[in-house]
């Protein structure tokens, strides 16, 4: 049987590149995001596509709908999603923070409410949540990212707890520097491996976590960093 797998803010960088190899593994595909560009990836990929976004309600709700409509079940969940707003740490407003939460953590939250149902129906599922190393390791450049995915791996620790007697595994993936977005040299020189990740190289570990090699794994945030985060 086809497993099927819903990857959110994949027309382009690491979900796009996760989209690539889960086709490329036989998943059979449901992409969104907002811009018209995710139609142009379903059709080279043979997906099906959602224009919607992840910090909206109804957005999710279809895209679960489309899913069960095309396919009947769903096997894996890549939440991806967008950027959200930087800044000095004391200038960003109670708006940006709000906005940060619907983007980075009820996103999941979300879409977790309405897949779950469905993977306890099926006996087992896996899930991925595309994070930041920023997580452990918070930087002044990315304050509402690195609090609000420190919130990420609280929230992703309890639900694996609540789920892995079901067969539902979820964990995070902390990406360092990855090449969808261009470093300076200064940024680049301080990784331990002295380049960017390939978005490819995030595909690869995410495509991991999602398959049966991954099957004693749950509740784990895997650093994808070239060495980046320091602690031990
Ligand atoms: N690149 C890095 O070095 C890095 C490191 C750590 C963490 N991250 C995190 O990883 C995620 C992806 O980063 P990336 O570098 O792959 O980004 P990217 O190349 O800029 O791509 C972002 C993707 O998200 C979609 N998107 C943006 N906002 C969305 C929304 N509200 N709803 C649905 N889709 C949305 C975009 O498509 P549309 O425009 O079509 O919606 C696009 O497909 C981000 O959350 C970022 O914070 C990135």
């Amino acid at each position: 049987m086809e497993k099927v797998a819903l990857i959110t803010a994949a027309s382009r960088g690491m979900g796009a590149a996760c989209a690539r190899e889960l086709a490329r593994r036989g998943y059979r595909l449901v992409l969104m995001s907002r811009s018209q560009d995710i139609h142009a990836l379903a059709a080279e990929l043979g997906a099906d596509a959602l224009q919607g976004a992840t910090d909206n309600p109804d957005d999710l709700r279809k895209l679960v709908t489309l899913a069960m409509d095309r396919h009947g079940r769903i096997d894996a969940l890549v939440n991806n999603t967008g950027h959200p707003k930087k800044g000095p740490l004391l200038a960003l407003g109670d708006d940006d923070w709000h906005a940060g939460l619907d983007l980075l953590l009820l996103n999941v939250v979300r879409l977790l409410r309405l897949v779950t149902p469905v993977m306890q129906a099926q006996r087992g599922g896996a899930i991925v949540n595309l994070s930041t190393f920023a997580a452990f390791e918070p930087s002044a450049r990315f304050p509402i990212s690195a609090s609000l995915r420190a919130a990420l791996a609280a929230f992703t620790k309890i639900y694996a707890d609540e789920h892995a007697r079901a067969g539902i595994r979820i964990n995070n993936v902390l990406p360092g520097y990855i090449d969808s977005i261009t470093q300076s040299e200064e940024t680049v020189a301080a990784i331990p491996m002295g380049r960017q990740g390939t978005r490819e190289e995030i595909a690869k570990t995410v495509a991991f976590l999602l398959s049966a090699d991954a099957g004693y794994i749950t509740g784990q945030n895997i650093r994808v960093d070239g060495g980046i985060t320091r602690h031990v």
